[in-house]
């Protein structure tokens, strides 16, 4: 089941996803959030810590699973997803490591640790709200166009467009890693509840055909459709194909 906000400006939508986390943790100030790095969750960090300095919501005792990280980045890399969320969101929220979750790009077994990484989100209680963005190609986490959906937390190698949509944040393209660790789409499907958010006239018609077209693998997000609860937050350029 979709549920549509569409909100004038940029910054109303940064505001109204960031009300629907605070509203979550509100309730249940525990709540296992999933986390999204990228554009798309900037201004909504921004937010959120906005809303906890000014004693709207207290953040501070949630857990979260980020979706996804680079293979052979270390967590103190600058560029690691990791490193991302200490800059962006746990610093400011006061959030320690041990409620904090990103996979470990740089673990020996990697398939132990996809293994690991699930049954830790299980073991959490699963995910309450999952905060999501959306690639040019359709992708949540790092689903790429695929011929079937993935289950749970997988290896996963980029597609020559990801690897160049990632590649401004990056020195030089060489190095941006080629895999990463990150959540199946059965893994973001069990979540409870869904947050999808997307801005921008460069997202549009991604937007019209994830959630107004035929649900396939080769556009992940189209999946979403058959979730009992997703949120899609969009602000008025993201929405103008539909
Ligand atoms: C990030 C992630 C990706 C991004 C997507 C959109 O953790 O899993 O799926 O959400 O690539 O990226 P931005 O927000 O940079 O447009």
């Amino acid at each position: 089941m979709l549920h549509w906000i569409v909100c004038p400006t940029r910054e109303a939508q940064a505001k109204a996803c960031a009300a629907v986390l605070a509203a979550q943790v509100l309730q249940k100030p525990d709540s296992v959030l999933g986390l999204a790095t990228g554009s798309t969750p900037l201004a909504i960090y921004r937010e959120m810590i906005a809303l906890q300095n000014e004693g709207v919501v207290n953040f501070s005792n949630v857990r979260t699973f980020n979706l996804d990280e680079y293979i052979g980045l270390s967590h103190d890399h600058p560029q690691s997803y990791r490193s991302f969320m200490e800059t962006n969101l746990f610093v400011e929220l006061g959030l320690r490591s041990e409620q904090t979750h990103v996979p470990d790009g740089m673990a020996e077994d990697l398939s132990a640790e996809c293994a690991a990484y699930e049954q830790a989100i299980e073991q959490a209680g699963g995910i309450d709200l999952q905060l999501l963005g959306i690639g040019h190609d359709g992708h949540i986490a790092f689903n790429e166009p695929a011929e079937a959906f993935t289950r749970t937390v997988f290896v996963a190698t980029l597609t020559a467009a990801t690897i160049s949509a990632n590649q401004r944040f990056f020195a030089r393209p060489e190095d941006v890693p080629r895999t990463a660790l990150s959540m199946g789409v059965g893994s973001i499907m069990r979540a409870n509840r869904i947050l999808l958010s997307a801005f921008g006239r460069d997202k549009a018609e991604i937007v019209r055909d994830a959630f107004t077209g035929p649900v396939t693998p080769q556009i992940s997000a189209s999946i979403l459709q058959f979730h009992p609860d997703c949120t899609i937050v969009l602000d008025e350029e993201a929405a103008s194909a539909l």
